[in-house]
């Protein structure tokens, strides 16, 4: 089968200048969208067709669309960044490219060739360029998704899926920007079990977590840790992010196990904390560790991560059973130096060592 070719149908209508420089003076998160958006269809026995860069607009959807009743749907998340020469860049497209394949098989859908979903995301960013952030940590956040589009009641995989990019400027995640977060040990809710759909990017992970994050905010905690489905004890992930424990100079992530995402910004702090010197390792981690080595203070940090979220400190810890600050409740010197290491690659302000940054 070929791959298509993405067609230009610029909008007659965007946004004004000062409407769109208003915008991008205080972008928040997910909240405003550009003016274009990609489209390319995909159809049992034709393959990916009719690759479209069409205006931003809403969808007109059969009520019998099987997305709105089976959640066949997964979607992905990255940034592109300002350059200090002016031109943009993403973070690792292929690496979500590759993890959107992955998604699409666990759930039965078809999988987009890694250099289309690339492109697709670099057709909008070049058409909607006046829309990514001049400086510091704003970018343009990409989100490509894809979902069945047949329309009827048969529980199977549909035969007809559309996959759309949409953009969106990207301020802080969380509205008090590094502020340390407060986290709630989840031991009601599970989010995931293995052989389960938790190692995917798809909306029904995110719609089954959303009492357990409620649950969080009636603690008065901002978000949710997951532990394991089994002993409810190790610890997972946190609802968009993933997690990292330090230990001084040893920074320790939960390992995959299957149930959680792997994450780009997880896998790509591996290798820039060895290269600040720092071991980075894989383990494990249960919540009685968790409170007794920040205790006897061998547990200097926590910190969450994930290309929406940066890297955001942990403050403080609740579970029905507990409550305990961690460390000092501040931000901790290990996570500011590795969420400035970060963000200075994706900025382009230190060298791209590993080959990571895709310029446009
Ligand atoms: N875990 C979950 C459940 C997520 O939704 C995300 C966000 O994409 C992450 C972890 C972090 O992944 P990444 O670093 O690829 O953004
Ligand atoms: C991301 O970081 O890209 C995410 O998907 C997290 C959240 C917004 C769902």
């Amino acid at each position: 089968m070929t791959t298509p070719t993405i067609e230009l149908k610029p909008s007659s209508n965007p946004l004004s200048d000062a409407e769109r420089e208003a915008i991008l003076a205080s972008p928040g998160f997910g909240r405003h969208f550009t003016d274009h958006m990609v489209t390319i269809k995909w159809t049992e026995g034709r393959g990916w067709h009719d690759a479209e860069l069409v205006p931003y607009a809403p969808l007109s959807m059969d009520p019998a669309n099987m997305t709105l009743h089976y959640a066949q749907t997964i979607f992905e998340g990255l940034k592109a960044y300002k350059q200090p020469d002016g031109t943009v860049a993403t973070f690792r497209p292929q690496a979500n490219a590759e993890r959107f394949q992955a998604s699409a098989r666990r759930m039965a859908m078809p999988e987009l060739p890694a250099e289309l979903f690339i492109e697709a995301c670099d057709a909008l960013i070049k058409q909607d360029r006046a829309w990514v952030p001049d400086s510091g940590e704003a970018s343009l956040y990409l989100r490509p998704f894809m979902f069945a589009s047949e329309v009827g009641l048969g529980v199977r995989p549909a035969n007809e899926f559309l996959f759309i990019v949409i953009a969106s400027p990207a301020g802080a995640y969380f509205p008090g920007g590094v502020q340390p977060v407060s986290v709630w040990l989840s031991e009601d809710y599970v989010r995931a079990v293995k052989g389960g759909t938790g190692a995917a990017k798809t909306g029904g992970n995110y719609a089954a977590s959303l009492v357990a994050q409620a649950q969080a905010a009636s603690h008065g905690c901002d978000q949710v840790v997951w532990l394991d489905a089994v002993e409810h004890r190790w610890i997972e992930e946190m609802g968009g992010m993933n997690l990292y424990f330090v230990y001084g100079d040893r920074i320790v992530t939960p390992e995959l196990t299957g149930s959680l995402l792997p994450g780009i910004t997880r896998d790509s702090l591996l290798t820039i904390a060895r290269d600040l010197g720092y071991t980075a390792e894989e383990g494990r981690i249960t919540t009685e560790d968790w409170k007794r080595d920040n205790e006897n203070g061998t547990l200097t940090e926590v910190f969450a991560c994930g290309t929406a979220a940066v890297i955001t400190p942990v403050g403080s810890v609740k579970s029905e059973r507990a409550n305990w600050t961690q460390g000092d409740g501040l931000p901790g010197e290990v996570t500011m130096k590795l969420r400035k290491a970060l963000l200075d690659l994706q900025t382009g302000h230190t060298a791209d060592a590993h080959g990571w940054m895709h310029p446009l």
